[in-house]
């Protein structure tokens, strides 16, 4: 079977503990509240993507505890493949975060298994697929990506969200991966970080990444492929933005799969952020194959456009 998309990076569970301020050394607060919720940004995506109707698989790590079995049945709760190793030692990742009532964060990352994930227990048949979607791992996972991306078949694309983590570790950092990355997912800040400016065309140049898409809130999208485009947002009512980007990039990447151009794909990923960040968490309020109605709206009207019709 060849799968439409795969996705490969680290799994976590995030656990958000609403507290009465941030601890500092030695202090002792209460907690007031705990919610729980599945993370990994690659899996968001993917889960978006099954979502919209595509055939999809995941590849990452767990351990063989409570969390591990969570975010292994959200993944085929959501239509994905599951080609999850499971380890038999260690913890399972998870990111726990401390909100004050002033909404100030503290985060600890704890990556568990994630990283010992090995080439040998990829599946080869993981990786007969259109469009492979990596993003960050804390540490070593990274190497198990390069490998991946050394034996995959040349016709597969291949995009990268690096997040935070990997623009931090720079473009030399990233060889083995950028090289054969066509599609890079980036917001303003993770940018600026990898290439000192804020620039989809520059950026191009220099990473060498044909397609690179510069995500940047309420402000929308820039993007360059050999020529820019600068989508604007959508109007929204906004209650959370968890996994506004991970839901951008499943817009984005479905119209690109389906052969749209970049101005569609823009215009449909911004869609599916709009869709995420009117309700709570990264994937609970994404939409199904209903928005492909929406995608087709936005083919008519730039088609419409450019030819100077009126619409009649
Ligand atoms: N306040 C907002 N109003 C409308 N759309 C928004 C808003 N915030 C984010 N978006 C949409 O979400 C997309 C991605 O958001 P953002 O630029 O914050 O990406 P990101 O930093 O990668 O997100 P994440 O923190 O989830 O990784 C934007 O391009 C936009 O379409
Ligand atoms: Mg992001």
């Amino acid at each position: 079977m060849l799968f439409d998309a795969v996705g490969l990076g680290a799994l976590n569970m995030d656990q958000l503990h609403m507290v009465e301020r941030i601890a500092g050394p030695d202090e002792e607060v209460f907690v007031r509240s705990i919610l729980e919720s599945c993370g990994g940004s690659a899996a968001n995506t993917i889960i978006g993507l099954a979502r919209l109707g595509l055939r999809t698989a995941f590849i990452g790590k767990v351990a063989g505890d409570r969390e591990g079995s969570i975010l292994r049945e959200n993944l085929k709760g959501g239509g994905v493949a599951d080609y999850v190793a499971v380890s038999d030692e260690g913890r399972s990742g998870r990111v726990m975060g401390f909100v004050d009532p002033q909404g100030n964060r503290a985060l600890y990352v704890d990556p568990g298994v994630n990283d010992t994930l090995s080439m040998d227990e990829v599946r080869e048949e993981a990786l007969k697929t259109r469009l492979l979607h990596l993003t960050s791992f804390a540490g070593s996972g990274i190497r198990v990506q390069r490998e991946v991306l050394g034996v995959i078949d040349d016709s597969v694309t291949v995009s990268l969200d690096p997040g935070h983590l990997y623009a931090e570790r720079g473009a030399s950092e990233l060889e083995g991966i950028l090289e054969r990355t066509d599609i890079l997912l980036v917001n303003r800040r993770e940018l600026e970080i990898l290439t000192g400016s804020p620039d989809p065309a520059m950026a191009s140049a220099e990473l060498g990444v044909d397609v690179v898409v510069m995500k940047m809130g309420s402000e929308g999208v820039r993007a360059f492929d050999g020529s820019e485009v600068m989508v604007e947002a959508l109007e929204t009512s906004c209650r959370d933005t968890t996994g506004a980007g991970d839901a951008f990039n499943a817009g984005f990447l479905y119209a690109w799969l389906s052969g749209h151009g970049l101005e569609v794909s823009c215009l449909f990923g911004n869609y599916m952020a709009s869709r995420c960040i009117e309700g709570y968490g990264a994937t609970s309020s994404l939409p199904g194959r209903e928005a492909l109605e929406v995608l087709e709206g936005y083919l008519r009207d730039t088609y419409q456009e450019k030819r100077g019709d009126s619409g009649k």
